[in-house]
């Protein structure tokens, strides 16, 4: 499969809102046709969520309290698509009751499968693309995110777990996300958020360092991060010769400043592409995150390591002090 950046620099949003109102994207939800839900949702709980952008600008996304929301799947397994008056992404909240960051949550009414008088409610938790990349990089129309029902994985930079939460109702109960984070400021809230969810595992420790929690992680399917370091790439060849499966994926978010301020973002872009193949870090995918962030971007790609390993690569000596 041949690798195609899309929307290489600070534009080319492909198929995502026309602006930054309502949460829509190319892909919302195709016809998975299970049996939509309607409720009302909005005004219980936290809901000073609903929060649009960082620093209290004009609201952008979240939707309407009290409107008539329609819960459908996303084509993306375990992400779904709350519509209303704004469609907006959502994810099933795993602890019902409780939002993780002042986001809106969603109740719906289903049937009970054994027994169809019997009334059940499901909760979601909108999932706002201005507070996370990998909800960005949805709904700008990622082909796949390979973060699944009951996977396993490795997030790098997990900060104080906003994205972690809707990544472990994701994977649901079955699933395990090891979340690193080396601040300890947001560790503490990371720590206080695995409290509630049994499948985050909080490791307060420098990625740069796997050896350093190697006893408390398993092999994984999917690492994820969003660590803005220069040295990103390397970080994850690291972790990935240590922890990541043969043929499982990763997931970049890349800020372009945070690497090199002096180039064109698509210049950054495409030097990383090239410092992750040299890893066996395959490339598939690559967009952009406006009209979210500006100048990042999502790459997704495939790990192939060597089968004979001639010398071990300087990352991996590095990885074992
Ligand atoms: C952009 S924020 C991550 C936001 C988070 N992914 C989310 O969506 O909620 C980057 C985080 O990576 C953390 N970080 C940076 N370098 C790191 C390292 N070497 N090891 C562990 N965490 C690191 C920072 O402390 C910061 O919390």
């Amino acid at each position: 499969m041949a690798f195609t950046p899309r929307g290489g620099g600070s534009s080319g949003f492909r198929g995502g809102s026309s602006g930054g109102g309502s949460f829509r994207g190319r892909g919302g939800s195709r016809g998975r046709g299970r049996g939509n839900v309607i409720s009302k949702f909005g005004s219980r709980g936290a809901s000073s969520g609903g929060r649009g952008g960082r620093g209290g600008g004009p609201k952008r996304g979240g939707m309407k309290g009290g409107s008539k929301v329609v819960i459908e799947p996303h084509r993306h397994a375990g992400v779904f698509v709350a519509r209303g008056k704004e469609d907006a992404l959502c994810t099933r909240n795993m602890v019902t009751g409780e939002s993780v960051y002042g986001e809106k949550r969603v109740s719906v009414e289903v049937e009970n499968p054994n027994d169809p008088l019997v009334k059940e409610k499901i909760e979601y938790r909108i999932w706002n693309p201005f507070r996370s990349k990998l909800a960005a990089a949805i709904l700008g129309g990622v082909d796949n995110i390979h973060i699944k029902p009951g996977c396993k994985v490795l997030y790098l930079g997990a900060a104080s777990g906003t994205t972690v939460s809707h990544v472990s109702d994701i994977i649901g109960a079955d699933g395990i996300v090891y979340a690193v984070e080396f601040s300890q400021r947001s560790g503490r809230d990371l720590l206080n958020l695995a409290k509630r969810r049994t499948n985050i595992v909080p490791i307060i420790e420098d990625a740069r360092y796997p050896a350093r929690y190697r006893m408390l992680v398993g092999m994984v399917d999917v690492i994820f991060a969003d660590v803005a370091q220069p040295d990103q790439a390397r970080i994850v060849a690291i972790n990935a010769h240590q922890f990541l499966k043969t043929g499982g994926h990763f997931v970049i978010s890349i800020k372009a400043n945070c690497v090199d301020s002096t180039v064109e973002p698509a210049l950054v872009f495409a030097r990383e592409v090239e410092k992750l193949k040299q890893e066996n870090l395959r490339p598939i995918e690559q967009i952009t995150l406006e009209p979210y962030e500006r100048d990042h971007a999502v790459i997704v790609g495939v790990y192939r390591p060597t089968k004979k390993k001639s010398k071990v690569s300087n990352y991996e000596k590095e990885s074992s002090t």
